[in-house]
């Protein structure tokens, strides 16, 4: 088959063959990141599931591995995460790579498999399940992690719209501690794939829980909350933010969660890049859905409040091939660069500053050649950017892909964008991540025109314009 198909992204992780959604027990060791992921290896769209498996050694190179872990008669293999048990908690060895996932048959229960080899086979424990609970039917997406304070390992735990926390000393018995959600947060459907972590932020440690969301995301189908707070070995007790908080307000950013074990102490994550509203009709062939970019997680003051920056990590600069420089524009109407790279092949970065100086209202717009578009506009006034994708390409495909999509931002003078396009994906970072929001395209050709306006013809700059090509 082709595995070079128009939409292929070509620096992003996609399976080989076969369908992706949520990422999976990430964890690193040994010199390598693995990413886990619910997988489908007989066909392109949801069914089967199955852990599939990539290795890497800088997180934007992947090595295609055979898969982690198999469905068996207690069901398919549902979300779920990894960690290394460095003091052999559970028995299986030292340092062995410990997976803990749903299995999802009659019911959905929590199970451990684990790996002697660094990820190359798993062996299900014996005694599974090791978590269940016969009254809940949405009970999944286990995420563990050895907590130094309480010297346990915690589990967060999706429970139809709560999470619950369990403890364990060992990962095989498990004990409640507390649930979290009631009241609180947006609860249009049922609350998926958890994640409870550590931030430092001023010198002090802060907690931050993502939920997922599927549906009742802020632009309809699936995205991911957050909570930032405190945690104290058994409860989390939220800050008093204007909850719901998205990680991404845009449609495609969905399940993700961190890496466990990162050796540099940085909280990397990485989003599954579709939405339950089209995924399964998205018009990739082979292959359907990718990862979005790892993204370093920080806390950050957007001016109002704390938020969860997520810009690219930092090494994702190393996919600059060659670069374009144009002149600082500066527009009370319009202004186009025609031809914005030479050769260009749909993975690009584009980095410029926005002074909004007296407008309020203004966009910037990618075409190619072929009447398809996305515009990024604007609002000051409302506070809001919102992208334009209703003549991005092949947008037919499922009935509401076609859509305007907005975001809240925070009022600034000044902008520093990095947009980063893979073919079917559009990754756009503000302020180094304080707004990050990612959507899907589908254009016959890429983009290669820039349009900047001024939509309230007052006057606006568009300074230090670098064009990237990316490569691996
Ligand atoms: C989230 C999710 C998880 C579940 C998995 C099944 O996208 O619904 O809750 O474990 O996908 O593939």
């Amino acid at each position: 088959f082709k595995y070079d198909e128009p939409f292929r992204p070509l620096y992003h992780y996609s399976p080989f063959f076969g369908w992706t959604n949520d990422p999976n027990g990430m964890v690193y060791k040994d010199g390598e990141y693995h990413l886990f992921y619910q997988y489908n290896p007989y066909g392109s769209v949801w069914g089967n599931m199955t852990w599939g498996h990539a290795v890497s050694k800088d997180l934007i190179n992947w090595e295609h591995k055979t898969p982690g872990i198999l469905p068996d008669s207690e069901g398919t293999i549902f979300s779920g995460s990894a960690v290394i048990d460095k003091f052999n908690t559970a028995g299986f060895g030292k340092d062995a790579m410990v997976a803990i996932y749903t299995n999802d048959g009659d019911r959905q229960t929590q199970n451990l498999a684990y790996s002697l080899d660094n990820g190359k086979t798993f062996i299900k424990y014996k005694g599974n399940p090791v978590l269940t609970d016969p009254n809940i039917v949405d009970f999944r997406d286990p995420k563990v992690f050895w907590d130094n304070d309480s010297k346990q390992w915690i589990m967060s735990l999706a429970t139809t719209q709560t999470i619950t926390f369990y403890g364990s000393k060992n990962l095989k018995n498990w004990e409640k501690l507390s649930e979290f959600g009631e009241g609180i947060g947006a609860h249009g459907g049922v609350w998926e794939c958890p994640d409870l972590f550590p931030l430092t932020y001023n010198g002090k440690t802060k907690w931050v829980l993502l939920v997922s969301i599927n549906p009742g995301g802020p632009n309809s189908g699936s995205a991911t909350q957050y909570f930032i707070g405190d945690f104290d070995g058994k409860k989390f007790t939220p800050d008093p933010l204007p909850y719901p908080l998205w990680i991404d307000n845009w449609r495609d950013n969905y399940a993700g969660v961190t890496w466990n074990n990162e050796p540099n102490g940085k909280t990397i994550f990485i989003g599954w890049m579709s939405n339950w509203d089209y995924a399964n009709q998205v018009p990739s062939v082979n292959f359907k859905n990718a990862m979005t970019l790892p993204r370093e997680l920080k806390l950050v003051n957007n001016g109002k409040h704390l938020v969860l920056a997520n810009p690219p990590i930092e090494t994702v600069k190393e996919l600059r091939k060659e670069t374009k420089t144009y002149e600082n524009v500066s527009v009370n109407d319009t202004y186009t660069i025609k031809n914005l790279l030479s050769g260009n092949e749909g993975a690009y970065e584009i980095e410029m500053d926005i002074k909004p100086e007296k407008s309020n209202e203004f966009s910037f717009i990618l075409s190619n050649n072929n009447n398809q578009q996305v515009s990024f506009i604007f609002d000051l006034t409302k506070e809001e950017l919102s992208l334009d994708r209703t003549q991005s390409g092949d947008t037919d495909f499922a009935i509401n892909f076609s859509s305007v999509i907005h975001s809240p931002i925070v009022k600034r003078n000044m902008y520093k964008i990095r947009l980063l396009v893979d073919k079917a994906s559009i990754e756009l970072f503000l302020n180094d991540g304080e707004t990050a929001v990612t959507s899907l395209i589908f254009p016959k050709e890429s983009y290669n025109n820039l349009t900047f306006k001024s939509l309230d013809k007052q006057p606006i700059q568009f300074n230090n314009i670098n064009i990237y090509k990316l490569g691996l």
